[in-house]
């Protein structure tokens, strides 16, 4: 249970790059290990979640081999083998909630678990597509959490439309889907990132898209294989965000981040930021199956904007950090429709706020979302991270402005999606003491 403390940084600035996606790691950790042929990945990113994953996938058949940076994958073809113990998912949403959906039309028991926080989530929302697609799941935590366990077999294709706007139960559904015979429609309320979709061309699968509806069209698992890939994955917009933030608010600075990912569903936070009054460059190749480029950040004095609506989707995991850019500007920012935030890793509505409030921030709490009032952060206190990773990271990019050190506890978190996060914010503000 180690603690950080952040002093003010004196400058801020530099050039960096960074980690995997973990999204997308996730999923080419899955999708290689039902392929037919051996998959070769570099950018994986190698945190605590997405090992549990690469784990798992190797407990149900494939060989996964790793070698300088290297990660190789020998796809099973679709027919994965029952683990001889249940699937420990640790801390990780996606990765239980994705493996659900490919584990719906194995014709195997299984049980995956995970930590704490993970026995604190949701799991209703997959279950109750999966169930009408023919899985039986029992959700065996209290009040419909992990642990869970799933009998898988035949499943039917459905068409779902999806009560909440939720990438992984999206991508729950159309992993199910790989499995039955005819067509999976999942139909969104607002557009969330695509990386399944984007993946599942790629390798072949009778895909199509249009507007908020999703089609796969499949003849069950022995229909056409997916094709095995050497996939790329791009640095993590998510944990570039940090450094992003942490410019846009210092007048006068210049960040630029390499190599990262810029799906546009994932960079909403750009847009948020511009509106504020940063300056932002992108410099995208669009050929790649997944956009990829670097971003040139020029920060200014930021002024209060409101963020809801279709955006929230795209910066949902960089709620928190819009949080931090409300206290670094002046007047008011407001985060309206992000509801879903409560459900995360910790309830980030309640984190956040209780965190702003103790380093001296004006914020009242809203069913779904905040209102932030900028002006000086005095910290001087000691935070909790609630075990959330990007409530650690958020508060420590505040700590980078506030008059006294904020001393930050539990950090160990960040290994889930940033085991570098501590070396990166030395190189970008040298002010980790
Ligand atoms: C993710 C989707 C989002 C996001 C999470 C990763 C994914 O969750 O918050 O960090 O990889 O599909 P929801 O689908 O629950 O919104």
């Amino acid at each position: 249970m180690t603690s950080k403390v952040i002093a003010s940084a004196s400058a801020i600035g530099g050039r960096l790059r960074v980690p995997g996606d973990k999204s997308i790691s996730h999923r080419v950790a899955m999708l290689s290990a039902i392929a037919s042929g051996t998959s070769e990945v570099s950018g994986f990113l190698c945190s605590e979640d997405c090992l549990n994953t690469l784990s798992a996938m190797a407990a149900l058949g494939a060989m996964v081999r790793q070698e300088d940076g290297l990660i190789t994958i020998e796809g099973t073809g679709g027919t994965l083998h029952a683990p001889q113990a249940a699937l420990d998912l640790g801390n990780s949403g996606t990765g239980i909630r994705l493996l659900a959906g490919l584990l719906a039309g194995q014709p195997f028991e299984v049980e995956m678990v995970g930590d704490v926080s993970l026995q604190s989530r949701p799991m209703g929302r997959i279950q109750k597509p999966l169930e009408a697609m023919g899985a039986h799941i029992e959700l065996l935590g209290e009040g419909g959490c992990a642990p869970i366990r799933i009998e898988g077999g035949v499943v039917n294709p459905i068409r779902y439309a999806l009560p909440m706007a939720s990438a992984q139960v999206k991508s729950a559904v159309l992993l199910a889907g790989l499995a039955a015979h005819g067509e999976t429609v999942v139909v969104e309320p607002r557009a969330t990132r695509d990386h399944t979709e984007r993946m599942l061309m790629a390798m072949g699968a009778d895909l199509s898209v249009d507007g908020l509806s999703i089609s796969l069209r499949r003849d069950g698992l022995s229909g056409p294989v997916l094709k095995s890939g050497v996939w790329h994955v791009p640095g993590d917009f998510s944990s570039a965000a940090f450094w992003i933030t942490a410019a846009a608010a210092s007048e006068g600075c210049e960040v630029i981040i390499e190599g990262v990912g810029l799906n546009p569903r994932r960079t909403a936070l750009l847009d948020v930021l511009r509106r504020m009054g940063a300056s932002i460059e992108c410099h995208v190749d669009a050929s790649a199956w997944e956009p990829t480029g670097s971003i040139v950040v020029r920060g200014a004095r930021l002024h209060g904007t409101e963020v809801g609506g279709d955006e929230i989707p795209n910066l949902i995991d960089e709620l928190p950090l819009v949080g931090v850019a409300g206290a670094l500007a002046e007047g008011v920012t407001v985060i309206r429709d992000a509801a879903e935030l409560r459900v995360k890793e910790s309830d980030r509505i309640a984190t956040m706020v209780t965190n702003l409030s103790a380093v001296g921030v004006a914020v009242d709490e809203t069913d779904d979302g905040m209102h932030v009032t900028g002006g000086r952060v005095a910290g001087g206190v000691a935070v909790k991270s609630y075990g959330d990773h990007r409530i650690a990271m958020a508060m420590a990019v505040l700590g980078l402005y506030a008059d006294r050190p904020v001393q930050i506890d539990n950090v160990a978190c960040v290994a889930t999606s940033y085991p570098e996060f501590w070396d990166d914010m030395g190189k970008i503000a040298e002010h980790d003491k």
